[in-house]
């Protein structure tokens, strides 16, 4: 197959044409640095703030419409931009120098002091006009949750949000910013559509997209060291953060198959490289009680980028998807070469950040089975914020009750031992028992024997296995009365 190696995308309305970059530039370097549009801030370089958020369009899978989504350009890596429209803070400026009607929303309801976040805040509100007719108070409050204002406080810009949409109902044409109305930005971005896969070195750095999952199997195989590469919300960071030098990274955004999220008669299957925000809503379909945990998972411009894929294979002890997806017996269908394999996610981990992978082995699919009617299935995720911040403690409960006594039980645990684990003894204490207080303190007790955390920053050890504790008691009385209503949401609107 032909190689190229030139990264092209559309910038208002422009082709911009890369050829002679490092692969692991970010797109906040490459605006900031090189095209000097300074507009976008940085702020953390580490995904938390939002100061960086631009706004990424590509062609649906239809090919007749846009997909419009905020990301964190501090840990892209530019050659991920390949094939696709960057939208920034810049591009929303009509060209008779007037305010774009978000930006005068937010002049006109104060959401703005020092204006170093403000940016951030107008993509992401552009990002939620573009997919959001008419949100509510929480899918506002979900919207900006990757954007923090240290200055105005967040009551202002709340206001703003609705009144750019008044703004927008009194004619304010949202497509023809600069790139044009939605028809012809299809029609440009199909026209930079590849038959070849894209192919980049770099002073001795190498990056490759594949555009099918043989293609990526075998560069995989023949460069076992490299640095496979997803939605970059882990391994930017190693960058940014780390200042790791990354010799050869392989990306797998560009392979369809592995982005696609299916329903068979007996899993969901989701593709390795499909985004948590593509794949999240199938999964709360069918598993209506991970709906909490998924939403307090990270912000909405990482999971715009950010893979269940990603978070299986980087295998974080705090790892949020996986106590869940272990209980109810999750399958990962692994590649190298040729060869499939499947193993159960419970099978996956052997020690801290050490996973079952061999050399030249990757996740292809993630397959969720079919939820079973007669479980209870449930995850909890406890931290010190609300919103965009890592566990101290994450938990997902498998129940099936017969008669009040318990015919199974699955718990497991993430933040409280190097890999999230299984609660064998707590398992163990309640099988076949009657589901009450009495039981509960019976499986609490055997937890101490389940978890032996360690203490840091996050909380201490003490802490973490009374957290852990008080979970599965909130879990019991979440399972008495009407159903799964949360208890508490630390005091945000719902
Ligand atoms: C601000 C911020 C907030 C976050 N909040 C949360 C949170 O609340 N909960 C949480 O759990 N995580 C959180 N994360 C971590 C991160 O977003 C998740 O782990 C995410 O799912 C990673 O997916 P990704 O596609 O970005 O992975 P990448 O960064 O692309 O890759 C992560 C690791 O997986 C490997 N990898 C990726 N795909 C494959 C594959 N197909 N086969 C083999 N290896 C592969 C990579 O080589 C790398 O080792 C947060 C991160 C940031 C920056
Ligand atoms: S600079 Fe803070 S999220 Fe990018
Ligand atoms: S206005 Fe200063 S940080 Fe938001």
């Amino acid at each position: 197959m032909s190689k190229s190696a030139a990264i092209r995308f559309v910038l208002d309305g422009e082709v911009v044409e890369i050829n002679d970059v490092d692969p692991t530039r970010t797109v906040l370097q490459f605006l900031r640095e090189d095209l000097r549009r300074t507009g976008t801030k940085e702020g953390c370089a580490e995904g938390d703030c939002g100061a960086c958020t631009v706004v990424v369009a590509e062609v649906n899978r239809d090919g007749d419409d846009l997909v419009v989504r905020a990301i964190n350009s501090c840990i892209q890596f530019l050659p991920t931009l390949d094939g696709k429209e960057l939208i920034t803070v810049e591009s929303l400026t009509p060209n008779d120098g007037s305010l774009h009607p978000i930006q005068r929303a937010m002049v006109d309801e104060h959401g703005s002091q020092c204006g170093f976040c403000t940016p951030g805040f107008v993509m992401s509100l552009f990002a939620l006009y573009k997919t959001n007719d008419n949100p509510g108070r929480q899918e506002i409050d979900d919207a900006l949750a990757g954007n923090l204002c240290r200055c105005t406080g967040y009551r202002s810009i709340i206001a703003a949000a609705k009144a750019m949409y008044v703004n927008a109902a009194q004619g304010d044409d949202w497509l023809t910013q600069p790139g044009g109305a939605a028809p012809d930005r299809i029609a440009k971005l199909k026209a930079l559509r590849r038959d070849d896969s894209l192919e980049l070195e770099y002073h001795g750095r190498r990056f490759y997209a594949p555009t099918s999952v043989s293609e990526l199997a075998s560069i995989y195989k023949q460069n076992p060291d490299a640095t496979i590469l997803a939605g970059g919300t882990d391994v930017g960071l190693w960058v940014t953060k780390q200042h790791r030098d990354l010799e050869t990274v392989i990306y797998t955004g560009g392979v369809p198959e592995m982005c696609d999220v299916r329903v068979s008669k007996s899993h969901i299957e989701i593709g390795a490289a499909a985004t948590l925000t593509d794949a999240v809503p199938i999964i709360v379909e069918h598993y209506p009680g991970l709906e909490e945990m998924f939403r307090r998972f990270a912000s909405p411009p990482i999971r715009n980028a950010g893979t269940l894929g990603g978070n299986i294979a980087n295998g974080s002890p705090i790892g949020d998807s996986m106590p869940a997806l272990m209980v109810i017996d999750t399958l990962l269908l692994l590649r190298c070469g040729d060869v499939e394999r499947e193993i159960l996610l419970d099978d996956f981990y052997l020690d801290y950040q050490v996973n079952d992978l061999q050399a030249g082995e990757f996740v292809a699919a993630i397959k969720i089975p079919l939820a079973d009617e007669n479980a209870i299935v449930r995850s909890q995720k406890w931290s010190k914020r609300f919103d965009q911040d890592i566990s101290a403690v994450c938990t997902g409960y498998h129940l099936v009750l017969q008669d009040n006594e318990v015919a199974s039980f699955r718990m497991a645990c993430g933040g409280l031992a190097t890999t999230v684990k299984r609660a064998s003894n707590a398992e163990a204490a309640l099988h076949g028992k009657v589901w009450n207080e009495a039981s509960i303190e019976h499986a609490c007790e055997a937890l101490v024997n389940d978890f032996r955390p360690i203490s840091d920053m996050r909380a201490s050890g003490d802490i973490r296995l009374r957290a852990c504790q008080n979970l599965l008691r909130r879990f019991f009385f979440e399972t008495q009365g009407d159903g799964l209503e949360t208890v508490y949401s630390y005091g945000r609107q719902r």
